[in-house]
């Protein structure tokens, strides 16, 4: 296997820019860095492993007055303190300024906390990956939400709920007593990206995390974790005080259930001072919650959220909820739970939103729970793990999808309410802000089952951290720290990068299609699914073509879903002649031959983009075969693999969509276009 394969973005492969190692070869000889805390040697040892692998050094200790770059808290830089320009460095930011001192020139890399002299230390680590100049450097940043976290769906019994890259990589049979590398390097990989919490098992969760010895396995990770700034949490089951603790109720209002969670809390943190807290899924998918005794979803998440209280630790209560057997529209569901309870959560509740309102899909509207719910706390739920993005087999970079709805203006408190304003508290000050990343890991080599699957975990990080961030600019940074600097790489696979998720939209599901993926595994294409005993998914519940035409209603003539927008979003969506094109099919039922913005007709147009789709992906395999000189051969080769794998199956998504289609249409498929052919 090629190592760095392994090591992910921080692969630290030897400069190869002669005038920029000079510079970084000459501040990295004479290095001061601050003593104390397991996060500061953590922070050492990663520089001293990034100069060993950029710059093939190990740079000499000196005093704090001899250092070329002096590393350490604000406190423990003596003088230096007064010369830096911290500007904010609340919740864990940092600060690198170059300081001119007479003679001296000196690099320095500070925060207020250890942590934060941990992202700094990786921040300067990303300057020299990237090729920069560190001539003249001047960066502060803090991070803008408070918990960024990982969701890992991983069971006791190490399969992954909607993992594509391998098992999981929780080995409990070996825990409490071996602590794998790869838990530090994981650590490692999430620090460096500003994650800072990670729930370890499944939002449906078993039992059993919660007993003694899964505590104790749990602890070890934390104690694992602690020194890269990572909290440990954990997805609970509503009904644990009667299948766990014999209890007769789990209704929240109960005082026995109280007092058990309670207890169970102040024994989890006997174990685990600083855990995070807990994630719930509670009436959803036909998981227990408070409705199953007649409470709502601030009646359970407020009694889990006094349990942990004294101890500091939060309850990240889901939005996903939906009951398929509802015939009303499910993408209405949610709202329709949530909103009455809008103010209705303790301080230290927080309410986990996906960013769609069905599920995942390559593209959905912004959730509108996001400026509906003004206050209460919001996160996104964000998925990293491809499930319905073509598993770790598509090269998809998601990073474009997140900021779609995180740029999306919901209009609450007037215009420029962006999810992503949202999402940092500007509205609720000093209230919880945080963002969740459903995680793609698994025990693979490149622990993401697709190289270019790793971006997306790196991309979450960054995004959690600055909601505002640039995906190109992510994109960039994550090539040029996983591959390499050349421009020759970098420019036509950054490019290739942004355009993947479009790519993806246009073969699997153009034009607000949705959820006509196969039920079983929801990988291909099964826009005919019939008969797996849902309300909501009979052949037609999603794209409801029939001889007229296609598309879900969600207007005031259907659903009336887009009525849960604020009036300026009602109107962009629900407003035919301003709906654009991508959330067409997704509010709207029209005729085959509706006119297009194109001219074409909806059909030729459908068409046309599931044409386009897969010739975007033949052109990705092209660019692609140029890369071979800068990429190392095991990776050129996986991805190689992994792209004609991705083309037979956007061919095989554009021919069943088209003739699936066709047979409502009944409308020719331009003959310019090669035939379809059937399985
Ligand atoms: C999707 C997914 C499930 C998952 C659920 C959730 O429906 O298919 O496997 O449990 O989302 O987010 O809870």
């Amino acid at each position: 296997y090629a190592q760095s394969d392994y090591d992910l973005w921080l692969n630290y492969r030897p400069v190869q820019n002669t005038e920029v190692a000079i510079q970084y070869r000459t501040v990295l000889s004479k290095v001061f860095f601050a003593s104390g805390s397991p996060q500061l040697k953590a922070a050492h040892q990663e520089l001293w492993m990034g100069s060993k692998g950029l710059l093939n050094i190990v740079p000499a200790q000196v005093a704090l007055a001899q250092g070329n770059l002096v590393i350490g808290k604000l406190n423990q830089i003596g003088e230096l303190r007064k010369l830096v320009q911290p500007g904010d460095l609340s919740d864990d930011g940092f600060v690198i300024n170059t300081i001119v001192q007479g003679t001296r020139k000196v690099v320095v890399v500070s925060a207020e906390t250890d942590l934060g002299v941990l992202y700094g230390v990786f921040a300067f680590l990303k300057q020299m990956q990237t090729g920069k100049n560190i001539d003249q450097l001047n960066i502060t940043e803090r991070p803008k939400t408070m918990v960024r976290v990982l969701n890992h769906w991983d069971n006791p019994n190490r399969t992954v709920e909607r993992g594509y890259a391998g098992f999981s990589i929780w080995n409990w049979h070996k825990l409490p007593g071996y602590i794998d590398q790869k838990y530090i390097d994981y650590a490692r990989a999430n620090a460096s990206v500003g994650i800072n919490g990670t729930v370890l098992n499944n939002v449906n969760a078993n039992i059993i995390m919660l007993t003694p010895a899964y505590i104790e396995k749990a602890k070890a990770l934390a104690d694992a974790f602690r020194p890269y700034g990572i909290k440990v949490y954990l997805s609970v089951k509503f009904s644990s005080p009667v299948e766990l603790g014999g209890l007769k109720t789990a209704d929240p209002l109960d005082d026995t259930v109280k007092k058990w969670w309670k207890d169970k809390a102040a024994e989890i943190y006997k174990s685990i001072p600083d855990f995070g807290g807990f994630l719930v899924k509670a009436n959803s998918e036909g998981q227990p919650g408070p409705q199953t005794y007649g409470r709502n979803h601030a009646d359970g998440a407020n009694m889990l959220g006094e349990a942990l209280a004294p101890h500091k630790g939060i309850v990240m209560w889901r939005a996903f909820v939906y009951d398929n057997n509802v015939p009303d529209d499910r993408a209405k569901q949610a709202y329709n739970e949530f909103k009455p309870l809008d103010g209705k959560f303790n301080d230290n509740v927080i309410v986990q939103v996906k960013n769609g309102a069905i599920d995942f899909q390559p593209r959905e509207p912004f959730h509108p729970l996001f400026g509906a719910l003004s206050q209460t706390p919001l996160m996104l739920e964000v998925q990293l793990t491809q499930e319905y993005l073509g598993f770790s087999t598509h090269l998809v970079y998601e990073a474009p999808l997140f900021k779609e709805c995180l740029d999306a203006d919901t209009y609450a408190k007037g215009e420029g309410t962006t999810v992503a304003n949202i999402l940092e508290g500007k509205y609720l000050p000093k209230k919880l802000t945080a963002m969740a990343g459903v995680a793609n890991i698994g025990t693979d080599v490149n622990w993401c089952g697709h190289p270019f699957a790793q971006s997306n975990w790196y991309s979450f990080g960054r995004i959690a951290w600055n909601p505002q961030a640039d995906a190109a600019q992510i994109a960039d940074d994550w090539l040029r720290m996983t591959f390499t600097n050349d421009e020759r790489f970098i420019k036509p696979m950054k490019d290739q990068m942004m355009r993947s998720r479009e790519n993806a939209v246009n073969y699997m599901t153009p034009l607000g299609l949705h959820h006509i993926m196969g039920a079983n595994g929801h990988y291909g294409p099964g826009p005919w699914t019939d008969n797996i005993g849902r309300a909501d998914w009979t052949a037609v519940y999603y794209h409801k073509a029939d001889s007229l035409g296609v598309g879900f209603d969600r207007t005031a003539t259907g659903s009336n879903a887009v009525a849960q927008y604020y009036p300026e979003v009602r109107d962009y969506f629900g407003k035919l002649e301003n709906c654009p094109d991508e959330y067409l099919l997704w509010f709207h039922h029209l005729p085959w031959n509706y006119k297009m913005r194109s001219g074409k007709t909806l059909w030729n147009e459908m068409v046309a983009r599931y044409y386009t789709g897969v010739d975007a992906v033949k052109d990705m395999q092209q660019v692609w075969k140029g890369m071979q000189p800068y990429v190392d051969p095991v990776r050129f080769n996986e991805v190689e693999q992994l792209m004609a794998v991705q083309y037979e199956e956007a061919v095989r998504w554009r021919n069943s969509c088209v003739l699936y289609f066709q047979t409502f249409s009944k409308m020719p498929i331009d003959p310019k276009y090669p035939k379809p052919e059937h399985d």
